[in-house]
């Protein structure tokens, strides 16, 4: 029988001990956060050993790693958390201290489309994950650790006023954050029956580099570059609240190393945006990079169909992860978006590859029927 588990850049750490005193899986490390992640963990932790799993979808890109691709402490694994075998095998080849679980589907739009999908990876293979774990675990679970990372929008829809905490009852509302939430509800409940060490956070709205341009602040972007129109579902007026995305990977590795088992933490940047707000901004910082006239960009905006079951406001209180654990967002989100909007525009290589293939089938299945 073929090895699931094909892997690629394999420096054999196994052999020498000295330089595999931790094992860390990170899954969907190919993914935008993942990538900051392992990224992250790779350059800060020499002497950790740091496999990274992904199943390679759509969202998955090798080449969001290739600065730490060649490091002796990194590892890929391409295999998929829905083949429980492949799981349960990933766990006896390795002896792994701790799990950053990251591999999901990810996008709202496309759990509208294809909630199935959103089943089988979020919540069916977390389970697996749980369970290599649980088995490879068994009775020597002490200083181990099972971290779930996941999403504000477990918490559902805020009104004008107040904040998710910690204690803010699940109530999701589209297929991805209902298949967030009982992937959550399994994290917590392999914690209270079996004991697993687990810590869990939800975190707010990411941007920065290497993000996918399906969401919407790099598909504004590129759309702006492009001259092509800037779809803004509805009015415009939902909130989200934005974190760059190698604060939510320092807030991760502060939780990794520092948390408590059992615990969640609430993730946020204090940094809550009309959408049509954040489109006119970003809109603004391109006409000055772009060298076009003040307001050009912004006849690109076109308001379109709205999304369904939309959540109309997000903002994350993460006073327990300030109190507790020290952490706090780095950056302005001003300071944070022109240095995104400079990435994307000295990449363009990146943004052409990405796009390429299936993108434009995503596309125009999305947004030619609104
Ligand atoms: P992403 O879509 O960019 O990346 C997901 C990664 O998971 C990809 O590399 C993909 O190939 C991999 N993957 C998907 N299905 C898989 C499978 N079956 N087996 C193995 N790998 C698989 O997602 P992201 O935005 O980086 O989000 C990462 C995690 O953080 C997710 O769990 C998401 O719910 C959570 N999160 C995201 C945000 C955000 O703003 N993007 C905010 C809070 C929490
Ligand atoms: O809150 C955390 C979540 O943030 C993560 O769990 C998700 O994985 C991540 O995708 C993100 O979800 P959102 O649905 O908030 O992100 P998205 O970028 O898809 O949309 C942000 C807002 O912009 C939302 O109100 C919908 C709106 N939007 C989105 C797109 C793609 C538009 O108006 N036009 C668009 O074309």
């Amino acid at each position: 029988m073929p090895n699931p588990l094909k892997t690629c850049n394999f420096t054999d750490l196994e052999k020498n001990p000295t330089l595999s005193k931790i094992k860390i899986l990170v899954t969907g490390g190919a993914g935008f956060i993942g990538s900051h992640v392992v990224r992250r963990l790779v350059n800060n932790y020499p002497d950790y050993h740091v496999v990274n799993l992904d199943k390679l979808t759509y969202a998955g890109n090798l080449a969001n790693l290739r600065d730490i691709e060649h490091k002796p402490n990194y590892q890929f694994v391409k295999a998929d958390i829905v083949d429980a075998a492949a799981m349960q095998q990933l766990f006896t080849e390795h002896d792994f201290q701790f799990v950053v679980h990251l591999a999901a589907e990810s996008h709202v739009d496309r759990s509208i489309s294809n909630p199935i999908e959103f089943v089988m990876t979020n919540v069916v293979g977390t389970v697996n994950l749980l369970n290599a774990a649980r088995h490879a675990w068994k009775d020597r679970m002490d200083g181990r650790r099972f971290y779930h990372v996941s999403t504000d929008e477990v918490y559902g829809s805020l009104g004008d006023e107040g904040m998710f905490t910690e204690t803010t009852a699940y109530d999701p509302h589209s297929p991805y954050s209902a298949s967030k939430a009982s992937s959550d509800h399994f994290v917590r409940a392999y914690h209270d029956t079996y004991g697993l060490p687990v810590v869990i956070s939800n975190c707010s709205n990411n941007y920065g580099s290497y993000h996918f341009p399906e969401k919407l602040i790099p598909l504004a972007i590129n759309n702006i570059v492009n001259s092509r129109p800037i779809p803004v579902y509805g009015a415009g007026e939902n909130v989200r609240d934005w974190l760059w995305v190698e604060d939510h990977a320092r807030a991760i590795d502060v939780i990794l190393h520092t948390g408590k088992n059992g615990e969640t933490y609430n993730i946020g940047g204090h940094n809550e945006w009309k959408n049509i707000d954040l489109i006119r901004l970003l809109c603004r910082i391109l006409d000055k990079k772009l060298n076009r006239n003040t307001g050009d960009s912004e006849k690109l905006i076109t308001f379109v169909k709205d999304r369904a079951g939309h959540d109309l406001r997000y903002a994350i209180d993460a006073t327990k992860l300030k109190n507790e654990l020290g952490w706090m967002p780095s950056l302005q989100f001003e300071e944070g978006l022109e240095k995104t909007v400079d990435w994307y525009l000295a990449n363009q290589e990146w943004l052409n590859q990405v796009t390429s293939g299936d993108y434009k089938n995503y596309y125009d299945s999305q947004y030619t029927k609104r």
